[in-house]
């Protein structure tokens, strides 16, 4: 490294060295895409959180609910449902112009410790599944927009099955009582709730593995073999900064391009620091930051527009997300905004990567 002290003869003439970890932006992440821009949020923080909603209505015009329209948060016992928390969040939306996208209906992860440990028949049990994916549906169905002259309900689209393709999904209640062909009857239970709500599968490392990525695409060819309705493939997108590389991430959907489905990129965000080694996020690696969101926004922009869904980021500051957490690691950060709300420089990546 140069010195650049005070002294150097010609440092008034040098061009300013960028080190600001921070922006500001002139036009919001909305206005520059041509697709939906999505945010997880929670009835909580909508109720709560003035800041985060003025974040939130600034540069977003879709959201997710991070966990309140999960199994575990509706389907409080036997035929016993709790849409509030879903409530609140489609009110605000309907009334702030934001589309809900639904998630998720089935998820090993999130099953009821009642439904687990309940005793019935398979049969039962199947009764139970059918009227949980019927009554959420087609409650969250109701709330209805205008959006060019037509009625359109503001929940737009949901995850009906997440992460099946694990063992966790292969031993889970679903599988066990439902049968090998559970995914398919949740799909069809799905729309005979509601004709015209997007249906989707949702993966993590679809980006990265295309042993993965092949078995999915597996799947919806079955699928269209057997009509059963299917309109979109979510890739979860948590990924790093080095890995998957672009081009691999490139490959994997172009892989899921051949085939006729809706693409959301439904949980994007970005470790930067998984080996630990740093306590701050510093310029350098927040560049390579910038520069990989950049890439994943050009590189979902040059879908073709008819099969773009959406880009939702999974938590806004970094100091929310789920993945310190899931690491065990306080000094991670994945998202596009700093704990006091600054744009951070993968938010200028992003932003450039949509124009
Ligand atoms: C995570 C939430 O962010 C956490 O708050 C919660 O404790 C667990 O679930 N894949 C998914 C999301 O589909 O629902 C997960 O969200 C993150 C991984």
């Amino acid at each position: 490294m140069t010195n650049c002290s005070d002294e150097d003869s010609d440092s008034d003439v040098r061009e300013p060295i960028e080190t600001q970890l921070t922006y500001q932006p002139l036009v919001s992440l909305k206005e520059l895409a041509s697709f939906p821009v999505g945010m997880i949020v929670s009835a909580q923080k909508l109720a709560t959180n003035t800041q985060f909603k003025a974040y939130l209505n600034n540069d977003f015009n879709s959201v997710t609910a991070e966990n309140d329209m999960k199994m575990r948060s509706i389907f409080i016992g036997p035929n016993n449902y709790d849409f509030s928390k879903g409530d609140a969040i489609i009110s605000y939306a309907k009334q702030n112009g934001f589309r809900v996208f639904g998630h998720a209906l089935i998820w090993h992860s999130s099953i009821p410790d009642w439904l687990v440990n309940f005793t019935g028949t398979d049969m039962a049990f199947e009764e139970l599944i059918e009227t949980y994916i019927k009554e959420t549906v087609a409650h969250f169905s109701q709330e209805k927009i205008i959006l060019n002259g037509q009625e359109i309900s503001v929940v737009a689209g949901w995850d009906v099955v997440n992460e099946a393709f694990t063992d966790a999904a292969q031993n889970a209640v679903f599988r066990m009582r439902l049968g090998d062909d559970y995914v398919a009857k949740c799909f069809h239970w799905a729309r005979e709730a509601d004709p015209h709500v997007k249906l989707f599968y949702n993966d993590y490392n679809l980006e990265s593995q295309s042993s993965k990525m092949v078995e999915v695409i597996g799947m919806l060819d079955d699928f269209t073999t057997r009509n059963i309705p299917i309109d979109g493939i979510g890739m979860q997108m948590h990924i790093d900064y080095i890995s998957p590389s672009i081009q691999t991430i490139q490959s994997n959907l172009n892989a899921l391009l051949q085939k006729d489905v809706l693409i959301h990129f439904s949980e994007l965000d970005m470790t930067v620091n998984k080996t630990g080694l740093l306590s701050e996020l510093t310029f350098l690696r927040a560049k390579s930051q910038e520069d990989k969101y950049r890439a994943v926004a050009e590189l979902y922009s040059e879908i073709p527009e008819n099969k773009r869904f959406g880009i939702t980021l999974w938590g806004m500051r970094d100091v929310e997300s789920w993945l310190l957490n899931f690491h065990g690691n306080i000094n991670e950060y994945p998202l596009l905004f700093d704990a006091s709300y600054n744009f951070k420089l993968a938010h200028r990546g992003f932003s450039e990567g949509l124009n």
